[in-house]
């Protein structure tokens, strides 16, 4: 059993790593986190998990990290970035569920977020897309958890970049996300009266994960990507759909595209292509670590549709920090994420 903490568990992706963690058959939570909540039972800040006999302790003292061996950080970017630095200098490993590590170069970082507050360790941290980069994965003491709306937009545009089924120029991106997305803390743009039955566009033309995604799309390239990327808040607790706009190469179909995502992912066994004429709905993924896929043929448009679901609080976080544990401590990938999407 590997000792595990989560840090920041007092919010949804760490209140979603306790409950995907107390069922691990490898792990035992040992600590769990909050300033807020400091000596108080988990039940009295979420009172769906009171089976599990926890009580958040405070990480301000070093002495906290002496509790676990592996370490879940679920802080917001730059506080995260401050316990990374102190837990890795216990020698211990780490997946940052922020966007602290999502950057090696921490000027790519400033220019998303602002100066980082430890730039020395940029380098030391791997992308945790474990379909992309599980061999990095695997060696890694620091693996920087992708964003939502990147994991979404990378797994289905990555491979056909790479094959060169799409054009890299004039990708569309055009997402939406539940509210959990926001994390616990209500403002005014989260309050119910505000979500609720609204639908809006956000950050347009300046969201921070535009520069996550491109950074990985020019790597399946080998030269610069740059794509238009809006994401959307959606009125419903958990899911993630992006709709992406793609030129296709000359004679390239549905079924080429199908094809090559098939080969890429040939034994991943988190994302897969839509079955028969499906179109993915968030509600087929929901609570679990799958990514699915579709695409259809616009030729009228001169374009391909691209459909991609996760549930960002699952495969856009916290079942996908467990994906990436499971790499670095050795196990199978798919150890404790095992389950089906709620029916209905
Ligand atoms: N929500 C998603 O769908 C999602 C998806 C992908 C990535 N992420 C990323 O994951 C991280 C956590 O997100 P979340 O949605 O779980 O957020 P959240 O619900 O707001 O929870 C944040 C946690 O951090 C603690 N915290 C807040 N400010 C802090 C500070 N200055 N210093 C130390 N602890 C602090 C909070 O607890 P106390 O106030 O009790 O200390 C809480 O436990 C964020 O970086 C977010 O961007 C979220």
């Amino acid at each position: 059993m590997v000792k595990v903490g989560i840090i920041g568990a007092s919010g949804y992706t760490g209140a979603e790593l306790i409950r995907i963690l107390s069922a691990h058959p490898k792990a035992e939570i040992t600590l769990i986190t909050s300033r807020q909540y400091v000596g108080k039972p988990l039940w009295e800040c979420y009172p769906a998990l009171s089976p599990l006999n926890l009580v958040f302790s405070d990480h301000s003292d070093d002495s906290a990290f002496d509790g676990a061996d592996f370490f879940f950080t679920a802080l917001p970017h730059e506080a995260s970035a401050e316990v990374v630095a102190r837990i890795l200098a216990k020698g211990k490993k780490v997946v940052d569920l922020s966007a602290d590590f999502r950057f090696n170069d921490p000027e790519e970082y400033k220019a998303a977020y602002g100066p980082h507050p430890h730039p020395d360790l940029c380098r030391k941290a791997v992308y945790g897309l474990a379909e992309i980069y599980a061999d990095q994965i695997r060696g890694a003491i620091l693996v920087a958890n992708p964003g939502c709306y990147p994991t979404s937009s990378i797994l289905p545009l990555y491979p056909l970049i790479k094959a060169g089924l799409i054009e890299a120029e004039g990708i569309i991106i055009d997402s939406k996300s539940g509210v959990s997305g926001a994390g616990r803390g209500a403002t005014q743009t989260t309050h119910y009266c505000e979500a609720n039955e609204s639908l809006k566009a956000y950050k347009v033309a300046s969201h921070r994960h535009a520069p996550e995604i491109e950074s990985h799309l020019s790597k399946a390239k080998g030269a610069s990507v740059k794509v238009a990327f809006t994401p959307h808040l959606i009125p419903m607790t958990r899911g993630m759909l992006s709709t992406i706009y793609a030129v296709p190469k000359a004679g390239v179909k549905r079924a080429d595209m199908e094809k090559a995502w098939r080969e890429f992912y040939k034994g991943r066994p988190f994302v897969e292509v839509a079955p028969g004429e499906v179109i993915p709905d968030t509600a087929f993924v929901r609570g679990t670590n799958r990514c699915m896929m579709a695409v259809r043929d616009y030729p009228a448009a001169g374009r391909v549709v691209i459909m991609s679901v996760i549930d960002n609080l699952a495969k856009g976080a916290s079942t996908q920090a467990v994906q990436n544990f499971n790499l670095m401590m050795g196990f199978d990938e798919t150890t404790g994420l095992a389950g089906q999407a709620l029916t209905p």
